[in-house]
């Protein structure tokens, strides 16, 4: 009697091992999938905690300024309906506060993983990735490009300010630029382009203001500088007094109202 029952017991215990290792297999894909899930979990986390310590800090209020600034230029009533392209968005922080006012923004960068966020954060914006030296993938025209904190950071300003100042019927262009007179000055300086805002190809141009404003009437645009201090923030500076120097420090800046020349 007891050893019929032993022999029960073990063959059930063995039938139950058994089963359980021919389940061995699907354990193993259901554990790679989990595992697989984690990465990916883990990932995304790093591109969340990532992004809230990036276009952050100096760049807050220094946006809100120029921000302001725009929108008192054109009164906020202009922004309805207007197809407004951004490039060099980084987050697309400045267009999305025209979104508000009831413009249609397409916003553009270099690097995708800043498109990433932007498509996560606001997924009613168009986003396209382009390098603005080399690349123009956008329309004909826009009632406005904003143009802001990238022109210093291409190594081909010219073919940006070419397709931008054809495109755009109004353009606001903000660079960092050098303490030069002359109009043929552009100083290119080697940028990490390991940085998240800066050269996405390691090489930037700090042109002089003289230098633009040529680009400017070559393309029969109207112009208007923002010389007051009304957007000066931590280092960035608008109202600095030109010497020709031919220098460039951090924080040397220049801001444009820009306009097709009415026919
Ligand atoms: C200094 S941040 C400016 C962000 C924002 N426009 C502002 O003014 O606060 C420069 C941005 O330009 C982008 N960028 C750098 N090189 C670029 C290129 N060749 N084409 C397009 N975007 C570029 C960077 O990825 C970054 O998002």
């Amino acid at each position: 009697m007891l050893i019929n029952y032993l022999v029960k017991k073990v063959k059930s215990s063995l039938i139950n091992e058994l089963s359980l290792l021919a389940k061995l297999p699907d354990l193993e894909v259901e554990l790679a999938k989990l595992e697989s899930k984690i990465i990916t979990t883990e990932k995304q986390l790093k591109v969340i905690e990532q992004s809230q310590q990036q276009f952050t800090g100096h760049y807050e209020i220094w946006r809100e300024k120029r921000v302001t600034a725009i929108i008192e230029h054109y009164g906020p009533l202009w922004f309805k309906d207007k197809k407004i392209l951004e490039v060099g968005c980084g987050y697309a922080d400045i267009g999305i506060a025209f979104t508000t006012l009831g413009a249609v923004v397409t916003c553009s960068d270099a690097r995708q993983e800043h498109l990433d966020v932007v498509n996560e954060r606001y997924p009613f914006i168009k986003t396209v990735l382009a390098d603005i030296n080399i690349e123009w993938p956008f329309d004909d025209e826009y009632d406005l490009i904003i143009h802001m904190g990238v022109l210093y950071h291409l190594e081909n300003i010219a073919f940006s300010l070419e397709k931008t100042l054809q495109a755009g019927t109004q353009v606001i262009l903000e660079t960092e630029v050098s303490d030069s007179s002359s109009g043929d000055f552009v100083l290119q300086v080697e940028e990490n382009s390991n940085g998240y805002d800066q050269s996405i190809t390691g090489l930037g141009s700090r042109p002089s203001i003289k230098h633009l404003e040529n680009y400017f009437n070559k393309y029969s645009m109207q112009h208007e500088r923002l010389e007051t201090s009304s957007c000066n923030s931590t280092f960035h500076q608008y109202n600095w007094k030109q010497t020709g120097s031919d220098e460039w420090r951090h924080g040397l800046r220049a801001m444009w109202f820009i306009s097709k020349k009415s026919q």
